[in-house]
């Protein structure tokens, strides 16, 4: 009898559980004949946004087709406040789901702007929260730049006073390098750690269970940043690691002899899909 062990920690954070709730509230709203949407999928994950599509929740990828009264949910990840103002400018009703860990990078990218540091932003460049947290820095007149791999520190050279921040999903570990090189290049090194707990707890989890088991499966998104991190770390500590969106994805081979299955999820992931996987692989391991 195969033994599946499930991180502590696997899917939804709090920030995705609370975006959800507010989208599952604003959906209410269509039975007055009001137009919901989010500009972007709500959260990384298809099925979950194909969940809420069903409840009336439709995903727009630009304001043009936004009329007055038609209700806009901002995402987890946030938006630059121009882009808000706007969007108000138009009359519609914004229910903001921004994640609390995300306002707090807004509120440190603010603060080191007004202290006058360069700011870098660890995190991947075209990422929305990353977009929104520099619409911030723009608004508090800072100047920064996003390090996404460790050539882009490049830019950073010859600046003396330099705040740091993180993506909230960021990968610790190149946080932690990045932070390094810097502080043998700087004068003055201002260091604010935003990366969320939801993010680290996880990683953890993936630090713990991978080398204990034989296959670790890491259920998520595609297109979920922080679920392709956890995927990285477990790679590196088991080649035995595949990343599935859903359970039909889950090849028998990848079960022969094995003993132990460890199974993860990223923050955006809904329990419903953990439990199918769950239920696939000892459908395949029986
Ligand atoms: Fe918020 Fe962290 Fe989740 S920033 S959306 S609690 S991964």
């Amino acid at each position: 009898m195969v033994e599946i062990l499930i991180a502590p920690h696997a899917g939804f954070c709090f920030g995705v559980r609370r975006a959800i709730n507010i989208a599952e509230k604003a959906s209410l709203l269509t039975q007055e004949g009001r137009r919901v949407f989010t500009m972007g999928p709500l959260i990384h994950n298809p099925q979950e946004v194909d969940r809420l599509r069903g409840k009336g929740v439709e995903v727009l990828s630009s304001a043009d087709g936004l009329r007055e009264g038609d209700v806009v949910i901002v995402r987890s990840h946030g938006i630059p406040p121009k882009r808000e103002r706007e969007l108000r400018r138009k009359g519609l009703t914004i229910m903001d789901a921004t994640c609390p860990y995300v306002k707090a990078v807004h509120e440190a990218v603010t603060q080191l702007a007004k202290e006058g540091y360069f700011v870098v932003i660890v995190g991947e460049k075209d990422h929305p929260e990353v977009v929104g947290t520099l619409g911030y820095l723009e608004e508090a007149g800072g100047e920064g730049a996003v390090v996404e791999r460790k050539e882009d520190l490049r830019e950073v050279l010859g600046k003396e006073r330099v705040g740091v921040v993180a993506q909230t999903t960021q990968n610790e570990a190149f946080f932690k390098e990045v932070v390094g090189e810097l502080c043998l290049w700087v004068k003055e090194l201002k260091v604010i750690n935003t990366i969320c707990n939801a993010t680290s707890e996880r990683q953890e989890d993936v630090y713990q269970l991978a080398p204990e088991v034989d296959v670790m499966i890491v259920v998520g998104g595609r297109n979920s940043g922080n679920t392709r991190r956890l995927y990285q770390i477990s790679l590196s500590l088991n080649p035995r690691t595949y990343h599935v969106e859903l359970p039909d994805e889950l090849q028998p081979d990848w079960f022969k002899g094995v003993k132990r299955v460890g199974v993860t999820a990223g923050a955006s992931t809904p329990d419903w899909i953990i439990q199918g996987v769950v239920e696939k692989i000892r459908e395949l391991c029986s």
